[in-house]
């Protein structure tokens, strides 16, 4: 028994793996048709956060598409976008051409110790089966000084209107669907949370910068809500997927009733706020895996002046 739940315990992240990994399969042209007005809102924060501009090397991880990476070559960065999904990376280089993707897993990244200057994942984080793995991993790419840039939406509420009317809607109205268990999506939306988990990485937690970007979604009507999470998320949109039609009609009617103070003539605009989170990898004291070491007194004498 002890050992069938160890068992059960060590295969949740490959499940959840493989379960984001189709998802993203099937659902890259949906998630590029529907989401791209909203996570293209957070692209310059993300990269002034992360200190990207001519001349630094940056890898956008969960590239999906490739908006990030398009913006920060706009900027003169030399980037590469990783995405784990070869249906998403068909997209970023139908896009755009002129750039590098690499196929790739956030968890197990192609690339030596210290290759890059700084490193975002916009949106990718929430998807990660484990995330902690993914930043230790971001630590080890980053040369001393790098920076790390990643989003997450806000929890649900009035700076989330989005996420809290297609929750509420379907926690309310769907049929219970079995999923491999995840991380919560809004794990990295606390900036204690992300202290944490930056600290436990080896980042400089107390230097770190955790802040809400108020966004607005701006959709055509109430029931397109639903309609981009069905053809373009991967937890939601299994759940959605799943539901006979009675249930999605009244998950939809939920929802035009949540929109209603959002209304604007016969147009939607949803509070969608995300939360933003930057932190360096420390200049000194590190060796090349990161450990801490002891400097001398006059390699610290140095540092200082
Ligand atoms: C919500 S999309 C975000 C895409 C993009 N960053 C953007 O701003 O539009 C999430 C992306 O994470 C990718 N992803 C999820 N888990 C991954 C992993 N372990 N390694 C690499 N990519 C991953 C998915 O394939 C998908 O493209």
């Amino acid at each position: 028994m002890a050992q069938g739940l160890a068992e059960a315990a060590s295969s949740a992240p490959q499940d959840f793996a493989a379960f984001e990994h189709e998802a993203w399969t099937r659902r890259a042209s949906g998630y590029c048709a529907w989401f791209e007005s909203i996570v293209v809102q957070a692209i310059e924060p993300l990269l002034d956060a992360a200190g990207v501009r001519a001349g630094v090397t940056l890898a956008d991880l969960a590239c999906g598409p490739g908006f990030v990476a398009a913006a920060a070559a706009r900027r003169g960065a030399k980037v590469v976008g990783v995405d784990f999904s070869a249906s998403m990376l068909a997209l970023a280089r139908e896009r755009f051409p002129w750039l590098c993707f690499e196929e790739g897993d956030a968890l197990d990244l192609p690339f030596p110790d210290h290759s890059f200057d700084a490193v975002t994942i916009n949106f990718g984080i929430l998807h990660f089966a484990e995330p902690h793995r993914a930043l230790r991993e971001v630590f080890r790419v980053l040369r001393p000084g790098g920076s790390i840039a990643f989003t997450d939406w806000a929890r649900p509420g009035p700076e989330n209107a989005a996420y809290a009317i297609i929750l509420a809607a379907i926690d309310a109205h769907a049929d219970p669907v079995p999923l491999p268990p995840g991380p919560p999506l809004f794990q990295f939306a606390s900036a204690g949370a992300c202290r944490r988990a930056l600290a436990a990485a080896g980042f400089d937690a107390a230097g770190a910068d955790t802040r809400f970007l108020p966004q607005v979604w701006r959709l055509d009507c109430a029931d397109d809500l639903l309609q981009a999470f069905a053809e373009g998320s991967a937890r939601l949109g299994a759940r959605i997927a799943a539901q006979s039609p009675a249930r999605l009609d009244a998950i939809r009617a939920a929802i035009r009733e949540g929109c209603r103070p959002y209304l604007q003539g016969s147009k939607v605009a949803l509070p969608t706020g995300v939360v933003l989170t930057s932190a360096r990898k420390p200049r000194v004291g590190q060796t090349d895996h990161g450990s801490d070491v002891l400097l001398s007194a006059t390699e610290r004498a140095g540092e200082r002046r």
